[in-house]
């Protein structure tokens, strides 16, 4: 098993490894479907060390009103070319402006923020994105895969268009896709196909990022068959370090900062994420016998 230097360096304590401010250059800005883009920037030094699930913040400097900065996660990394990619969907002010840069500009970003997924050395993972909520898990199934573990993907949406990057995940391991009108993959959401109702007992860990909704089904499933879940949420955040507290979410162990303590949870930790044990056997997914 291949272990990527930076997880013998630091174990789970990335998130100890010093952030960085940098401007970074546009290397590529590339639409890929239903609002969302990709930039490619690169950075003149070497990238610092970073984990599935950690973030960056960016400045949209062209838009004064916007002036906090915006988090996005880090989609995939390639620490010898010096360059990362953020997938983004533009849903408002800030989003919209980063949909128009171009190549050559430069984008300030503060990075590697938070705490990512932690790596198992369990071979049988679940990966599970909704929307653009899928952005770590590229990420997360690239350094799975250097590890020599290749994860299960399932990703969904409301239609085609909200799966980005569908030929990404394919490169890396097996990609299985629900939307909700049917138009690609199985119809329904990612709790109803096939691989999430009749598989899901095969797997060790499970990895969830976007809705909400999505991301309690996916945990709730999880834990009722006793697998642990992890999951990266996407509280509004102003400072991104831990300062403004506009972001803590309620955990078993009081509020936490999702901007430092996450933005990855075990499910099983945050309050009003666990099944109701008593009506579990009514879940779909949950084999009763
Ligand atoms: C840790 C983390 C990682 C993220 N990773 C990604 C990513 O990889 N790709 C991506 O496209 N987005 C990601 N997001 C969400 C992204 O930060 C927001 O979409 C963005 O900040 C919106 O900025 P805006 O100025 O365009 O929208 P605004 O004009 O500020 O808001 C437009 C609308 O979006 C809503 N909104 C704002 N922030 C959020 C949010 N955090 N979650 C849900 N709705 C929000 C507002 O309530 C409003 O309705 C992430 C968020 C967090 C906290
Ligand atoms: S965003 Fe300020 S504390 Fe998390």
């Amino acid at each position: 098993m291949n272990i990527p230097n930076w997880i013998c360096l630091y174990g789970n304590k990335l998130n100890s490894v010093k952030k960085v401010i940098r401007d970074l250059e546009v290397i590529e800005n590339k639409p890929v479907g239903g609002n969302n883009f990709i930039l490619l920037l690169k950075s003149t030094e070497n990238l610092p060390p970073m984990r599935p699930g950690q973030f960056c913040q960016v400045k949209v400097d062209k838009a004064p009103e916007v002036y906090l900065r915006r988090p996005f996660s880090i989609h995939s990394v390639d620490y010898k070319a010096k360059t990362l990619t953020l997938l983004i969907k533009a849903i408002g002010k800030g989003t919209t402006v980063l949909s128009g840069i171009t190549q050559g500009e430069r984008l300030n970003i503060v990075y590697p923020l938070g705490n990512g997924f932690s790596l198992t050395m369990e071979p049988n993972v679940l990966l599970v994105g909704g929307g653009c909520g899928v952005a770590p898990l590229l990420f997360l199934a690239q350094t799975l895969k250097e590890m020599g573990i290749i994860p299960t993907i399932l990703v969904g949406g409301k239609t085609t268009e909200d799966i980005p990057r569908l030929e990404a995940y394919r490169k890396i391991a097996e990609t299985h896709v629900a939307t909700e009108d049917g138009s690609l993959g199985e119809k329904g959401l990612v709790t109803q196909h096939t691989v999430f109702k009749t598989r899901l007992a095969e797997f060790k860990r499970v990895y969830t990022c976007g809705p909400e909704a999505m991301m309690k089904a996916v945990a709730q499933a999880a834990e009722a068959l006793e697998i642990p879940c992890e999951v990266s949420l996407e509280n509004t955040m102003a400072c991104g370090i831990g300062a403004c507290l506009c972001c803590v979410t309620e955990t078993k162990e009081g509020h936490k900062c999702v901007c430092t303590d996450g933005p990855v949870f075990d499910s099983r930790n945050l309050n009003g994420w666990n099944i109701d044990k008593a009506s579990a056997c009514s879940l779909p997914y949950i084999k009763t016998e």
